[in-house]
Formats: structure tokens, sequence, C-alpha cells
């Protein structure tokens, strides 16, 4: 089952619910514009490109909803769930790019009417998810070439299958290297605050029948100490044009121990996520959550004191210098190699 994906004859969006996992396998569909923007600050849709597909076609969903009568109605109502959309989360590139790539395809079909709109955004919706399940294979092929048979990889929160339509970025190369025969085997970082490795990288991994540690955050530098770990891929959900990269909160101290131990540290994201608008990773916008995500094991049991501060950023920025190299789908690049692609 994908991820997201488009129900063609209802002209729904239909999502897995991440919020469940891996408890229940949930299954929900979405053709509201303030109930996709829940949906995706909620998580229940979440991971860099599950995000922009999700709100392609939730987009598209929403508008054969819309009442407008005119081209110019219907456009000025689509602005405005363009705004909602972005302003969701901000630190994914790929939300803003998805959103664009939609409101382009609107806009090119203006001047022949609401129903050529509607057809244009359902077209571009199915070119993002198509595109996102041909990229990640081609990350997954490419990073594979670096997994030799045996290899332990460790990975941080979820940029697995479930962060994608498919296959994932940093879990792809995975996925492709135990189709090939090899044996690969991961450590799986569990990912505090809200636990995407241990309830969702650790799921699907297992689900795959490839072997999984799971350990808590702070046992990264223990475990990278006796050499068991091979290399390290993690997603992102921004990188600046000198190679700074966003992903989830605690992958830079990931970094800093990796470089301290001598472990590869790879980056694995469409190109797409490179955003050379963004010079440096100062630049990247990180959305800060809920208190309450830090405080609350899953908002449901308090676990510390009430009236404290809370700090809860959800990403962090990896510098550049940090990373072995960046895997894409035109192949693998060190970050020097990188800048030169602009
Ligand atoms: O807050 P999340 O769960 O959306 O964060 C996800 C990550 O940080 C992923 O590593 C990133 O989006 C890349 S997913 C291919």
């Amino acid at each position: 089952m994908d991820t997201v994906w488009l129900d063609e004859e209802r002209n729904m969006l239909m999502y897995i619910d991440q919020t469940k996992l891996p408890n229940s396998v949930e299954v929900r569909e979405c053709c509201d514009i303030f109930k996709l923007v829940d949906i995706i600050q909620r998580l229940a849709i979440r991971g860099a490109p599950a995000i922009g597909v999700g709100a392609a076609i939730g987009l598209y969903a929403a508008a054969c909803r819309f009442e407008d009568e005119t081209p110019e109605a219907f456009y000025y109502t689509l602005r405005k769930c363009e705004r909602l959309l972005k302003d969701s989360r901000p630190t994914a590139v790929n939300l803003a790019v998805a959103v664009d790539r939609m409101m382009n395809a609107a806009k090119r079909a203006k001047r022949y009417g609401i129903n050529t709109m509607i057809a244009g955004m359902r077209r571009e919706a199915r070119n993002i998810y198509n595109e996102d399940i041909a990229t990640c294979k081609r990350i997954g092929e490419h990073g594979a070439t670096l997994l030799r048979d045996g290899m332990s990889v460790l990975t941080h929160c979820n940029a697995g299958r479930l962060a994608a339509v498919r296959y994932g970025t940093a879990l792809a190369p995975i996925y492709v290297a135990t189709e090939q025969g090899k044996l690969i085997h991961v450590f799986v970082d569990e990912t505090r605050p809200l636990l995407q490795g241990a309830r969702l990288t650790a799921f699907e991994l297992h689900d795959s029948n490839i072997p999984v540690t799971l350990q808590c955050d702070n046992m990264a530098a223990s475990i990278m100490k006796t050499g068991r770990v091979g290399m390290i891929f993690v997603g992102a959900d921004r990188v600046a044009a000198n190679g700074d990269t966003a992903n989830k909160i605690g992958t830079s101290g990931l970094a800093i121990i990796a470089k301290h131990y001598g472990v590869p540290f790879y980056v694995c994201a469409p190109f797409t996520t490179i955003d050379f608008n963004c010079a440096t990773g100062d630049d990247i916008v990180i959305e800060q959550r809920d208190e309450y995500e830090v405080t609350d094991l899953h908002y449901e049991k308090r676990m510390a004191p009430p009236g404290i501060g809370v700090y809860n950023p959800a990403f962090d920025v990896t510098p550049h210098e940090l990373i072995t190299g960046i895997i894409t789908e035109r192949g693998i690049f060190s970050v020097e190699q990188l800048i030169e692609q602009k």
C-alpha cells in the first residue's frame, strides 16, 4: 500500500494515518482544505516527500469541490488554500514546491475555464505522485552502491516509504540493497519527541523482514564507538545552497558524533530538496512545535512537572562540513560537487 494516493473515481486524497502506527494501519480520506492542513500539522501525513504529494492530491480533491463560478474566483480560492498549506509546515521545501506546481497548473489553464483548470491540476498531482516514486527508486539504486553485504546502517527519524509514496529516501538504498540479495541491518534511533523511528521506521523495516535494532537517541554515540555502524543515512527537509541540511531534530548531533568516530554520514534526498534560493542553513525556517510533545507521552501521560519551559524545534541544521555526501536521483554528490550544480 502507498502512503498517500488519489482515489481516481471519487477525486479523494487517501492516506495512511501515521498517528495510529504501528498499532493499527488506518486508511483515511480527505477532500477539505482545513482538514488537509490539520492532517499535515498533526503529522497524520508526514515526511517531506509525502507532505508534498499529499498536499498536491489534497489540493486537487478540495478544488474539485469549490463552488466558484468564474476562473478568477476559482483561482482566488486556490490562492487562499495555497497560503494555508504553505504555512502549515514551513521547513520542508517539498510542500511549497508541490503547491507551486499545482498553482501553476491551474494558472496555465485559466483562460480555458474551471474544468480545464481542474483537469490540469489532476494531471499535475499525478505527475508529482509518479515522480516521487521514480525519484525515490533512483535514490535507492545510487545509495545501494555504497552498501556491502552484512553492513549495518544507522538512521534517524523516518525517511522510509512512510515518508514518501513508496521506497522513501534514506531507507530506499536499504530496500534496493536487500532486493539485490545483500543482508543489511539497521540501527534505528527512536527519535524523540514523536518517536518516528520507533513507531514508523522500525515498523516498516520489520514489516519488510529487514533486521532492525531500536535504540534511544542518546545511545547513538555508544553504538558508534563499538565500530558496528558502517554508515549513516538520513533524509532531508531542505538543503541550503552551501549543503547545510535541515532534517529531524537530533540529526546534527548524530553527524557530530559520526565525525568523531569516522562514520560516513550521508543525506538522501530528491534533487528538488536543494533550495538554491537559501544560501545557508541559517536561512532555513525551523518549525517550532507544541510543548506537550515534550512534556507528555503522546498527549496522554504527563511526564514533566507543570509550569516548566520547553524547547521543541522539529528540525535542526547539520553543517555541510559534517556531510560525507548527498545521495539524489541524479547520483551521489559531495557538498563541493553539489554547489557546482547550481
Ligand atoms: O516531522 P516529520 O516526521 O515530518 O519529520 C520527517 C523528517 O525529518 C524526515 O527525515 C524528512 O522529512 C525526510 S523524509 C524522506
